[in-house]
């Protein structure tokens, strides 16, 4: 009873929270009416000012949920989202595409002294400009950049926080994407197991009739797919060992777990060739991977592997084992596996892997020698289903065979009465 009340408690206080800040959604279309530009974000603002008197006054006000978008472009290399608001204020965001990823270039903030209900007594009249590049980088083209963590933008007189941001440039085919590129900060998403009592909370949420848009009110999304990085090491000029894979890991504490992906297009590999054994070691933002390959009777495998992680609290996390046997394959060929795998590499850390290829020894040309593919790939792991399946229709016929007999046995106990 007292759960149940705590609850509504709580829901009441969410309901209340959303009606007194509301998310700004706005969208940019093209010329010919499509969707080419959409974000849906909550902005405050925090502006020291001079006031009469030359005193120092602070001006802290939230981007209102009404804006107008006049001026915003959507171009092919370049897009700039333009909020108006209040009285000649306005907030824009400048977007640049690069490759396979775009990103925000600068944010610039205009605020009109002049108004006087945000700036009373202010002793200016003029219209001032800050401008701050966020960390909008690196997402991923035709995916919406969504980061529920707060973003501090600082300068000596405006201080800019964004939080709960769902953005999306360059939407190519008039509709926003459902693929997600999730900022640094909100990554290590610690997953509660689902037995305690706080998903009565977080499942109620999302029913709530609120008139805030549902981004700002659901749950961290699940983690995207690592994206699959590319990767060599090259010794003296020659490329001397290749790898490419998508990486995610998991570090698990009792009923927690926090999960993690390489982010690929962040990540730098170095390492080193050797006759038996080479290393390759990948750096992101937040995890550190060595892998030790080692080559033994004319077999490699990956012997060794020591991840090193930093937790959103700034915690850092490394396990490690050095003796493993994955990835095994004659020197001479690569190792492939195209599908995920899962490893548990420590009692605390399983790692997963995506489309899988690997070369630490003998790469001729820059390039990968044949592929031993791994059991799951193979053509022959079709035959696991219809083993069991003939294992399963020998059991049957079994039971019936000494059904039949049964009966029969029985059968002539009564013709013998
Ligand atoms: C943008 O286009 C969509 C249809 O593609 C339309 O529903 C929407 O109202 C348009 N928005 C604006 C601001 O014109
Ligand atoms: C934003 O401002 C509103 C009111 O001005 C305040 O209630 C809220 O806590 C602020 N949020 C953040 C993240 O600073
Ligand atoms: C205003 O304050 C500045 C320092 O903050 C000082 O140098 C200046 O003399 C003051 N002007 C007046 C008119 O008080
Ligand atoms: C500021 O406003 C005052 C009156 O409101 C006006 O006389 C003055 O010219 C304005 N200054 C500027 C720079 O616009
Ligand atoms: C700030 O930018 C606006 C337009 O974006 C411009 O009209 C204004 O002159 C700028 N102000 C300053 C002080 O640069
Ligand atoms: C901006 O934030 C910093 C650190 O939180 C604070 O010291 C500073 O006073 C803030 N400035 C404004 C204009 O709010
Ligand atoms: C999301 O990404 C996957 C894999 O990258 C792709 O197959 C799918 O089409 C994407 N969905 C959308 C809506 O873009
Ligand atoms: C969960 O709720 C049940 C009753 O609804 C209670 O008996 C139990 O102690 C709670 N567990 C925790 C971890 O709060
Ligand atoms: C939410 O509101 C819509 C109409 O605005 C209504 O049809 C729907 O039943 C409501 N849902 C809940 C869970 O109250
Ligand atoms: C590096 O390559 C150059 C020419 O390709 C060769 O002369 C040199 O001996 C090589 N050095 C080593 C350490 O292998
Ligand atoms: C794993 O690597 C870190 C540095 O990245 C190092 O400090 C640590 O000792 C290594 N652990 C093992 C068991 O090799
Ligand atoms: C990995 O560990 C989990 C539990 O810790 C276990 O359920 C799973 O079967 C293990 N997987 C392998 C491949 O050993």
């Amino acid at each position: 009873m007292m759960s149940r009340c705590a609850a509504f408690v709580l829901l009441l206080a969410l309901g209340i929270e959303i009606q007194l800040s509301h998310a700004t959604e706005v969208s940019v279309n093209t010329t010919d009416n499509k969707l080419c530009l959409y974000a849906n974000l909550m902005v405050n603002f925090s502006v020291t000012y001079e006031a009469a008197g030359n005193k120092s006054e602070t001006a802290e006000f939230e981007l209102p949920d009404s804006v107008t978008t006049e001026g915003s472009t959507c171009g092919n290399t370049s897009s700039t989202l333009k909020l108006h608001f209040g009285d000649g204020h306005s907030w824009i965001v400048e977007f640049s595409k690069k490759d396979k990823t775009y990103q925000a270039d600068s944010v610039i903030f205009s605020y009109n002294l002049s108004d006087s209900t945000i700036f009373p007594n202010a002793a200016s009249n003029e219209t001032k400009n800050v401008t701050v590049k966020p960390h909008i980088t690196d997402v991923g083209m035709d995916t919406s950049y969504s980061c529920k963590s707060k973003e501090m933008l600082q300068t000596d007189a405006v201080n800019q926080t964004l939080w709960n941001v769902l953005i999306q440039a360059f939407v190519s085919n008039g509709s926003k994407s459902e693929n997600i590129t999730v900022c640094a900060a909100d990554v290590p998403a610690t997953t509660v197991a689902p037995t305690t009592n706080t998903t009565v909370v977080t499942t109620a949420v999302p029913v709530t009739n609120s008139t805030a848009p549902l981004p700002t009110t659901t749950p961290t999304p699940p983690l995207p797919l690592p994206n699959i990085g590319n990767y060599s090491i090259s010794d003296n000029g020659t490329v001397c060992l290749l790898a490419n894979f998508g990486l995610r890991v998991t570090f698990t504490h009792g009923e927690k777990s926090q999960e993690m992906n390489l982010n690929a297009s962040v990540t730098a590999a170095t390492g080193s060739c050797g006759v038996n054994s080479s290393e390759l070691v990948l750096s992101s933002d937040i995890l550190t991977v060595i892998l030790s390959f080692t080559n033994e009777s004319k077999k490699f495998k990956l012997h060794a592997l020591n991840v090193t992680a930093k937790s959103s609290s700034g915690a850092v996390l490394t396990e490690a084992n050095s003796s493993l046997g994955l990835w095994e394959a004659a020197v001479g060929s690569s190792y492939m596996c195209n599908k995920q795998q899962d490893y548990n590499i420590t009692d605390v850390l399983t790692i997963h892997t995506f489309d899988l290829r690997v070369q630490p020894f003998g790469v001729h040309n820059g390039q990968y020698s044949t592929a031993e593919e791994c059991f799951l790939d193979s053509d022959l792991s079709f035959l696991v289903p219809i083993a069991v399946g003939v294992a399963l229709s020998f059991l049957i016929i079994l039971v019936l065979i000494s059904y039949l007999i049964g009966r029969r046995k029985s059968r002539t106990g009564y013709q013998s009465v």
